[in-house]
């Protein structure tokens, strides 16, 4: 998009708004970098909490770090009883996930330290956005909520209070890889909102806040589960190209194709594809995965048909639903999942907003009308 002769740029596509060391995205060359390591070397093999730790120190921490930290953040989950009175009263309502934990955490910063207050609350933030996805789930399916276990890691913990019971190694591993892949992505809409909201020198709960907001649009947050249906609508390897050519010549979009940024396929779908292989591997089960694969190559030949010269290729929304669904969860739990890996990202941006100290406070073009006369109300 090109700006207009005044510098407008609709959207602000283009326009570098912060400097950060956590994430780089190369669209045209598919690369994406987490802290410095390429996304498919560090998002199978590091923890959640060695990836949180990266983001928020600029290095990986030592073993005793990494225990010392783990343990912190495992120490912090429990929710205050108010909090979970209210989640209780949301589930009541029948709540989206996104505006439960919207609300919740908004209670949050009620026991922060009155003095320098940010590295209790980064970890507070991080540790209790699963126990208040969990609680909702649990409370909304008409179950008691399920304390958490200190001697899980964050992933494994997750899962456990999601169902009651710990999960297998392959499903841990699967959802850390999955929260390691979205734990950042450069400046998305949730991330400049967290950012412009501590570059006021507010708070961090106020900044996750508004970044649960952000990420609770259907722009940001939201494809697959829309991925995941036409899959199983498609549902046999042979009847792909009808059904996915029916949807092209009824204008429609192929939900987890295209891309703002990539030209080439997100390189998050290649790690979310090799951790639903493992996934569904270990469950002995491939049938989806194969139908998974035979759609993605068939969309993609029909998408260069239908819209030569695009580049649409597969995003990450398409392999986070084959993962997720692997995993047993929900479709309405895939938006607040996002926001458990996210959240690390975030606040990590407001750790770098924090140090830079600088208002975000750009201009907009004014486009109304100049020198209008009042009029009493009675006579317009
Ligand atoms: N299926 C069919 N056609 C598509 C698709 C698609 N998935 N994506 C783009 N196109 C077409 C558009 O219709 C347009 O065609 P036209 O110029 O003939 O009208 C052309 O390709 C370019 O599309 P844009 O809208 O300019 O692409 P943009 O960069 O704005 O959109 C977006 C990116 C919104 C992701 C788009 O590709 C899309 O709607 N994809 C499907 C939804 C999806 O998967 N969203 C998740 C994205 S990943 C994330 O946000 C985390």
């Amino acid at each position: 998009m090109t700006p207009d002769n005044n510098g407008y740029v609709p959207g602000l596509e283009g326009v570098i708004a912060a400097q950060t060391r956590n994430s780089r995205v190369d669209g045209l060359a598919g690369q994406l970098t987490i802290g410095g390591f390429a996304l498919e070397e560090i998002a199978p093999r590091a923890s959640f909490e060695e990836m949180t730790f990266l983001l928020w120190n600029d290095r990986l921490p030592t073993a005793d770090e990494l225990a010392a930290f783990s343990q912190e953040l495992a120490a912090l989950r429990e929710l205050p009883p108010a909090t979970l009175q209210l989640i209780e009263d949301i589930a009541a309502k029948d709540l989206d996930y996104m505006d439960a934990l919207r609300i919740a955490v908004g209670t949050l910063g009620l026991q922060a330290p009155k003095i320098d207050p940010d590295p209790w609350l980064a970890k507070r933030l991080v540790a209790t956005f699963p126990s208040i996805v969990a609680a909702a789930w649990r409370l909304s399916q008409g179950e008691a909520v399920v304390a958490p276990d200190p001697k899980l890691g964050h992933a494994a913990n997750y899962l456990y209070m999601l169902e009651g019971q710990a999960p297998s190694e392959a499903r841990a591993r699967g959802l850390e890889t999955y929260l390691n892949t979205v734990i950042d992505h450069g400046l998305n809409a949730s991330t400049f909102t967290a950012r412009v909201i501590v570059s006021t020198a507010s708070d961090f709960v106020s900044a996750i806040v508004g970044a649960v907001g952000a990420l609770k649009g259907p722009l940001h947050g939201g494809a697959p589960g829309p991925a995941l249906d036409m899959v199983f609508e498609i549902g046999e390897a042979d009847k792909a190209e009808a059904v996915l050519r029916s949807k092209l010549d009824a204008g429609e979009r192929l939900m987890g194709f295209g891309h703002r940024v990539y030209k080439v396929r997100d390189p998050r779908a290649e790690v979310l594809s090799g951790a639903a292989r493992a996934l569904y591997e270990a469950d002995g089960d491939m049938e989806l995965y194969n139908l998974v694969q035979q759609v993605e190559k068939t969309a993609v030949a029909l998408l260069e048909e239908y819209k030569p010269g695009r580049n649409l290729q597969t995003n990450v929304e398409f392999y986070t639903a084959l993962l997720l669904h692997g995993l047993d969860l929900q479709i309405a739990l895939f938006s607040p999942t996002f926001a458990v890996g996210r959240v690390s990202g975030w606040l990590a941006h407001c750790i770098e907003q924090r140090a830079d100290g600088r208002l975000i406070r750009p201009k907009a073009q004014y486009v109304g009308d100049n020198g209008r006369q009042w009029k009493a109300l009675a006579e317009r």
